[in-house]
């Protein structure tokens, strides 16, 4: 086969949130606060945006220096500090389209690719996918950057890029150089070069790789100590557009979900999209229902799962017993028992921390997790905690020999630690073990339903997320705790973080084989080609992982996908703000008359799941449901193909699709049907599915209805 590919196509970029230790203070009085102002498109009119901004400012501020950041490259605004009164006053400014208050962001970390057989050897398409700019960054192999690339190596002290890592832009701190691990982490899993025999001290020894290996990166750090503020999270996207990135993958989110006007990350990414750039964000770690912050139609959502090998730390009591916890634990104590001390009965006096005398050679039990840290400051030998989640189902690298249980296993060893005189415990190195019931969404994961666009679905996929293996800043500590001085080289993270870059390396290795693929089909080919996860082991069901769990060897290969057009999403806009001409020009800036027929419903958006919420009526009785949903799939698989339908049954309701054949005679030929789904409620959700086939292809989207009350329950 003669691969020809458009070579001109370049670069991915991987925004790459790390963490400063340093504090950037503004000489500013604390009455003002900082605020986005928000433009719009950028106007061709103003040679020089910034003096353009500064001159905006000036009518209603009088002092220089209260302009933070100015964005011009790819929108049009700027961040500055603002009295409530000059806020007002800006926010009635003709070219203001909104004024919003800057909020903190947070951050939200080698098997996981053959876990989802992906394995290494998979077909690749490396001149395009070396094109492709997204880090076990050496450039060993690699030409020069690609010709559209714009960017720039803007890392500032101690930072080199070379021609793997091709460009770094920094807001805010002295230098983009990661000093907390976390991009250097996400950047790796996406688009490391391949690493034999990579692990932590020994636990989860593999081969470290990213998706891509042959990808190049681009850094943009936005994060201080303090979180991710949305004025620099907004000049990333304004730069990283600007220099021509193909992908945008963001670990980065808000606590709750926000509405899309004053979410930086659905403003950014939207003109990111516009411009042909998908977006992937992870869904938080809020773990609850309706927690999920990454809400907008036009980002892929990523939520958290497991991969099949996981990592315990058991705990052996005196008496013979032995507890599985989980931690990541790199440290063999020498000896075999150790006494085991209760945290509140070695406290100093009048304070709460531990006495140090007191617990030297000695293991502490802690009632909180927390109280393991305390015990490392303290000198203890180890500790062993109890798990503040539901589930104890994630490991995290602990500074000493720690190990998390759950409340029954805590119990143990509470009861034996209150009947044996001597209580002696050991804490072994951590092991890995095989989770048979993986792929599960984590406890952490943040959960549906959406709760900004109630009919459009989120998380849209899941990926692996929990104790994952990758590269790591040797300027880090690995357990997060600057007293603890190892440096490593790799380290193993949990957070829809770490799922995040898993799922942008998979839509790199699209965009390489299909380089003129729209964000929407990458997207819909990730989704529509999604293992279907087992509802038994994930009580929220597509809430916790939307479409499933992405499979990037099928996704190259769908066979059908569901496009969206940026028109459409201002349509969606129209339908659901019920807004007009202003006030979406405000949000979006984009130029539209939500007249009759600009409008859709959410529900009916092209998307490659369906969702719709059912409102206005009580929590228990039965209710019967009829929702349609219209939708338009383009043939991307053989020329002449014939795809039918097939949906889940079930005695609570039908499906009806309408055609139910979709013959197709050529390539990018699209076919219109209707899904109509009806029946009686008599729980809160109901998860049904429609999958087309060619018997080469099956194209699957999951059909939620769910009730008001859905998050009441
Ligand atoms: C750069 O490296 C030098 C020497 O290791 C160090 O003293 C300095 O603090 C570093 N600067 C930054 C911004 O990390
Ligand atoms: C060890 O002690 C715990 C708590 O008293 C008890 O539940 C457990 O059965 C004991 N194990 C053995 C092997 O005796
Ligand atoms: C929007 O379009 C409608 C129908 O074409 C027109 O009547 C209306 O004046 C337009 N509104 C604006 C604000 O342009
Ligand atoms: C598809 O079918 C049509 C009509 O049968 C035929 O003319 C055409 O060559 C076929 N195309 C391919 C690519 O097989």
């Amino acid at each position: 086969m003669a691969v020809i590919f458009n070579l001109k196509f370049s670069s991915i970029l991987l925004v790459l949130c790390v963490l400063a230790l340093t504090n950037h203070s503004h000489a500013i009085d604390e009455e003002r606060k900082l605020y986005i102002v928000y433009m719009g498109n950028l106007d061709e009119k103003h040679e020089s945006p910034l003096s353009h901004h500064f001159n905006i400012l000036q009518e209603v501020v009088d002092i220089r220096q209260s302009l933070v950041r100015s964005y011009s490259r790819s929108f049009n605004g700027f961040a500055a500090y603002l009295t409530p009164q000059e806020q007002e006053k800006l926010a009635d400014h003709e070219e203001v389209v909104s004024v919003f208050p800057a909020k903190t962001f947070q951050l939200q970390t080698t098997r996981s690719w053959d876990f989802m057989g992906f394995p290494e050897n998979v077909h690749r398409n490396p001149m395009v996918e070396s094109d492709t700019i997204i880090g076990s960054f050496s450039d060993k192999g690699f030409g020069p950057p690609p010709k559209k690339w714009k960017g720039a190596c803007k890392g500032g002290s101690n930072f080199t890029c070379n021609n793997k890592l091709i460009g770094a832009r920094f807001y805010d701190f002295d230098s983009a150089r990661d000093v907390v691990g976390h991009g250097t982490h996400t950047a790796s899993t996406a688009a490391g070069s391949i690493v034999k025999g990579a692990s932590f001290y020994g636990i989860a020894e593999g081969i470290a790789r990213g998706a891509v290996p042959s990808s190049r990166i681009t850094a943009y750090k936005v994060c201080s100590e303090s979180g991710c503020s949305s004025a620099n999270i907004l000049a990333a996207f304004d730069d990283a557009i600007a220099d021509g990135v193909d992908l945008i993958t963001i670990s980065i989110g808000g606590n709750t979900p926000e509405a899309l006007q004053i979410d930086p990350i659905a403003i950014g990414s939207f003109h990111a999209s516009q411009k042909g750039i998908l977006v992937i964000q992870s869904a938080g770690n809020s773990g609850s229902q309706a927690s999920v912050g990454s809400v907008a139609p036009w980002i892929l959502t990523v939520a958290a799962s497991t991969i099949d090998r996981g990592i315990v730390t058991k705990v052996a009591l005196g008496n013979g017993s032995i507890l599985t916890g989980k931690s990541v634990n790199s440290f063999k104590l020498k000896g075999t028992t150790f006494p085991l001390v209760y945290g509140k009965e070695v406290r100093a006096k009048l304070y709460t921390c531990l006495q140090n005398d007191l617990v030297k050679g000695k293991i502490v039990l802690c009632d909180r997790l927390r109280g393991g840290r305390e015990a490392f400051r303290a000198g203890a030998l180890g500790s062993i905690g109890l798990s503040e989640g539901i589930n104890n189902d994630v490991s995290f690298v602990v500074p000493l020999s720690a190990s998390a249980l759950t409340k029954a296993d805590f119990s143990l060893v509470q009861s034996y630690f209150s009947s044996t005189k001597a209580p002696k415990v050991d804490i072994l190195p951590s092991e890995s073990i095989q989770n048979l019931d993986a792929p599960r969404v984590t406890s952490f994961s943040s959960k549906g339903p959406n709760s900004i666009i109630p009919d459009i679905l989120k998380p849209d996929v899941t990926a692996p997320g929990v104790e994952i293996l990758a590269a790591f800043s040797p300027k880090a500590s690995p357990s997060d705790d600057p007293s603890d001085k190892r440096s490593v080289k790799y380290s193993i993270l949990s957070g829809t973080s770490m799922s995040c870059p898993h799922v942008a390396g998979a839509a790199a290795y699209i965009k390489s084989l299909h380089p003129n693929w729209s964000p929407s089909a990458i997207k819909s080919a990730l989704m529509t080609t999604a293992w279907k996860m087992n509802m038994e082991n994930n009580q929220d069901a597509e809430f916790a992982y939307g479409s499933g769990h992405i499979y990037p060897v099928k996704a190259v290969d769908p066979g059908l996908v569901y496009e969206i057009m940026q028109e459409d999403y201002i349509k969606m806009l129209c339908g659901r703000l019920r807004s007009d001409t202003s006030t979406l020009r405000k949000i979006f800036g984009v130029n539209v008359n939500c007249s009759k027929g600009f409008k859709i419903n959410p529900k009916d958006l092209n998307y490659p799941s369906m969702t719709v919420k059912i409102s206005s009526f009580k929590s228990n009785q039965i209710i019967p449901f009829e929702e349609k949903f219209i939708r338009t799939v383009t043939n991307v698989g053989r020329a002449n193909s014939t795809y039918k339908a097939k949906t889940s049954v079930s005695s609570d309701y039908s499906i009806n699709v309408n055609p139910s054949i979709l013959t197709f005679g050529e390539l990018n030929e699209k076919k219109t049907f209707e899904v109509t789904i009806s029946g009686k409620f008599t729980g809160i959700m109901i998860s049904a599915a429609l999958e087309w086939s060619d018997g080469v292809h099956n194209v699957r989207s999951p059909i939620v209805i769910y009730k008001r009350n859905v998050m009441e329950n």
